[in-house]
């Protein structure tokens, strides 16, 4: 397996991209248009020239890795690829009509791999050209720089298919963790608990979004408190696992705080509108309450 897709050049698609072609693979990289996908490519030189100037690759590395990524017109240009990774918006109808359209030019025994965070994988295998060939592949952001791949397999992903698609997250150097179809997966599951838990724990005033934070990195050796992360991931990508989560299980305890619905539906989903729990307007976040 040595040409891969990669659909989709936003944070996640990008990332996914350039690990790959780090670890030598011939990447072809899609978005809505080649312009979007040319951006993706940009981006990626960006993050590579950054890994030469801290001394962590050499410039050759960087300038073989960029010159294995080829922004194509669309996932039709992908039937060459013998896995295809979909990092697409998380939108059930977007990722269908991608999975129509690869679908058509996808070879006899390519595999078609998501990176969905909350969509089941059973359900979406059923608009993939094989459900046999079809996989969860969970990446987590940044993701140069985590560990971690998650490996879903839907009721009828093949053996084949698991040993495909784990070989190729092994030459990545990640850390493979297998999860069966169930809302969230691993990860998810028992992160946006928490997450969502620091938004009932704001919004009942228990302490600040200052105090949360530095409560968890500094009492739970966090990276990241969960409100900065929560901004980090996108407010509104974690009202959407949580309600996968509250809506899979029909479990209670799942149920979305106010406070992040509130959010969420003034438009505040973080880091990348500029405002979520923070204010990114200025050089450093400052926290909104
Ligand atoms: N891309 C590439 N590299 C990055 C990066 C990015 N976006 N952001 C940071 N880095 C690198 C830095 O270059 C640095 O590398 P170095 O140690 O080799 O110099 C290293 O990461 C540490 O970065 P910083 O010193 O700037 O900052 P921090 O020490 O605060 O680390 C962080 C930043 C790695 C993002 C860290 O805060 C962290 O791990 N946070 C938690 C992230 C997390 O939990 N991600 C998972 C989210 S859940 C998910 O993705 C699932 C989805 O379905 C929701």
């Amino acid at each position: 397996m040595d040409m891969i897709g990669v659909i989709g050049a936003g944070q996640m698609g990008a990332g996914i991209a350039q690990v790959s072609a780090q670890a030598g693979y011939r990447v072809l990289l899609a978005d809505v248009d080649r312009a979007r996908a040319e951006a993706g490519r940009a981006g990626i030189g960006k993050a590579l020239d950054r890994l030469v100037a801290k001394d962590k690759i050499a410039a050759a590395a960087r300038d073989a890795a960029l010159a294995l990524i080829e922004p194509v017109e669309g996932p039709a240009a992908m039937a060459g690829c013998a896995l295809v990774i979909e990092a697409a918006t998380e939108r059930e109808e977007i990722k269908r009509r991608i999975f129509a359209e690869v679908g058509a030019v996808l070879g006899p025994d390519a595999v078609l791999a998501s990176n969905t965070s909350s969509i089941p994988i059973t359900r979406l295998a059923q608009t993939a050209p094989d459900p046999a060939r079809f996989v969860g592949v969970h990446f987590f952001n940044p993701v140069p720089v985590m560990g971690l791949i998650e490996l879903i397999r839907g009721l009828a992903t093949s053996d084949a298919t698991v040993a495909a698609v784990g070989a190729y997250a092994a030459r990545l150097g990640k850390r493979v963790v297998r999860a069966n179809d169930a809302p969230g997966f691993i990860v998810n599951r028992v992160l946006m608990p928490m997450l969502n838990e620091a938004c009932f724990a704001l919004g009942e005033g228990v302490a600040t979004i200052a105090d949360i934070d530095a409560a968890c990195r500094l009492g739970l050796n966090h990276p990241m408190g969960p409100l900065t992360l929560a901004d980090f991931i996108g407010l509104d990508t974690c009202l959407e696992i949580t309600r996968v989560l509250f809506e899979g299980t029909g479990d209670p305890k799942f149920r979305p705080a106010p406070l992040l619905v509130k959010y969420v539906e003034a438009g505040w989903f973080g880091r990348k509108t500029g405002r979520g729990f923070y204010d990114y307007a200025g050089p450093e976040p400052v926290p909104t309450r």
